[in-house]
């Protein structure tokens, strides 16, 4: 089963081939350089540039997923650039679309206009080829990043339901049963802030620009964590949420009261302190859930695994319950990409659901997972 997947979720422009769970290509045009310096996504600049690279992305995905893509003579980036506008690549295009089984894509939760974008391109597509059309959450899509494979099939995970999934990226922070496929349950989730956001934030305060978890990680790695006690958000509630938004209330009005130097002299030990704070909250939950639907396999997706030290946290504290964890094996599956969307849709397609009527597939950006 070949599936061709888009997400347009956010602030990357992603089209996968995948087959089965194997991905044979997993294209991913992010915009960071277009929303740094307004220090985070603006909407309507997203959509602008999804609209205006998403044929393209189409077009690479679907060639490169070709084993046989040296018969174009495509080595790099540009020469495919030049292909594309040749009538020999329109028609060698027309052919590969031709292997594909389903065309998928992320109707939501995500930015408005940006989902758009995505959605009405699935649909084009759907209707010019025959396909039919898979509407995937895009929060599935980070726990099935969990399980995709490269394109010689490995790794060869088994799944092992059920597990205890979690996504922590910037735009969520979501504790979910994963029962069997498809089958979601959410036990906890943000009720402010998500984690990547709440790393983003301090990241702002501190000068660093956007985004900013990847530039905490760096500076933390050489500060002093216990520099201050930042408070850990919702430790002493018994439910499975979190919140983020005093912690960085809190960090707000601790470096109100430093002078420039200080910050300056201690920038890696805030760092680290402040990730502390985030991770162990984080961390306190994760536990909480172990211990009350006592399972102990995790799967964990989203952009801010992309960080070492929280990937191994989480590793000991599943280990310290004789349980274990799954990461996604590649960095480009941590964050927003297409072919985590290709991989869920797989096993949409093998039950038989897909949209039945391609006009009424909408944008839904506060979709929720159990929906
Ligand atoms: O999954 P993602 O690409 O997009 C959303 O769906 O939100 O996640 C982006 C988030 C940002 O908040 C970014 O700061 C965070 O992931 N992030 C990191 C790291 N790299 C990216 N957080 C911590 N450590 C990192 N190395
Ligand atoms: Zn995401």
């Amino acid at each position: 089963m070949i599936i061709l997947a888009i997400d347009t979720s956010c602030d990357e422009t992603s089209v996968a081939v995948c087959e089965g769970r194997k991905i044979l290509s997993n294209k991913i045009y992010s915009q960071i350089l277009i929303h740094k310096k307004w220090g985070g996504v603006v909407p309507n600049l997203a959509k602008r540039a999804h609209e205006e690279r998403i044929d393209m992305v189409i077009e690479e995905a679907v060639m490169r997923s070709k084993r046989d893509s040296s018969e174009l003579g495509i080595r790099d980036h540009r020469r495919l650039l030049l292909a594309q506008t040749s009538t020999h690549f329109r028609n060698l295009f027309d052919l590969s679309m031709k292997q594909i089984d389903y065309i998928a894509v992320t109707y939501g939760p995500g930015l408005a206009p940006a989902l758009e974008v995505g959605i009405n391109k699935a649909k084009e597509l759907a209707k010019k080829y025959h396909k039919k059309l898979i509407a995937i959450n895009h929060l599935e899509g980070h726990i099935y990043s969990c399980f995709a494979q490269n394109n010689r099939g490995n790794p060869k995970r088994e799944y092992n339901f059920p597990y205890l999934a979690l996504v922590v990226s910037g735009g969520h922070t979501e504790l979910i049963l994963f029962h069997d496929h498809l089958k979601y349950e959410v036990i906890g989730e943000t009720i402010d802030d998500a984690a990547g956001e709440a790393l983003d934030k301090a990241a702002k305060l501190l000068g660093l620009g956007y985004p900013g978890g990847a530039v905490i990680e760096r500076l933390a790695k050489t500060g002093d964590f216990k520099y201050h006690n930042f408070p850990r958000p919702m430790s002493r509630t018994h439910d499975l949420n979190f919140s983020f938004s005093g912690l960085k209330t809190s960090f707000y009005y601790h470096l109100q009261k430093m002078s420039i130097n200080d910050k300056a002299h201690n920038l890696n030990n805030l760092a680290a302190s402040y990730q502390e704070a985030v991770f162990e909250s984080i961390i306190k939950k994760i536990k909480l859930a172990i211990e009350r639907v006592k399972i102990n396999r995790l799967v964990v997706g989203g952009g801010v695994i992309a960080n070492v030290y929280l990937r191994n946290k989480i590793r000991n504290l599943a280990r310290a319950y004789n349980g274990d964890v799954i990461f996604p094996t590649s960095k480009s599956l941590y964050g927003d990409n297409a072919a985590m969307i290709g991989v869920a849709a797989n096993y949409k397609a093998e039950k038989g659901i897909y949209v039945k009527n391609v006009a009424d597939l909408e944008r839904m950006p506060r979709l929720k997972i159990a929906d």
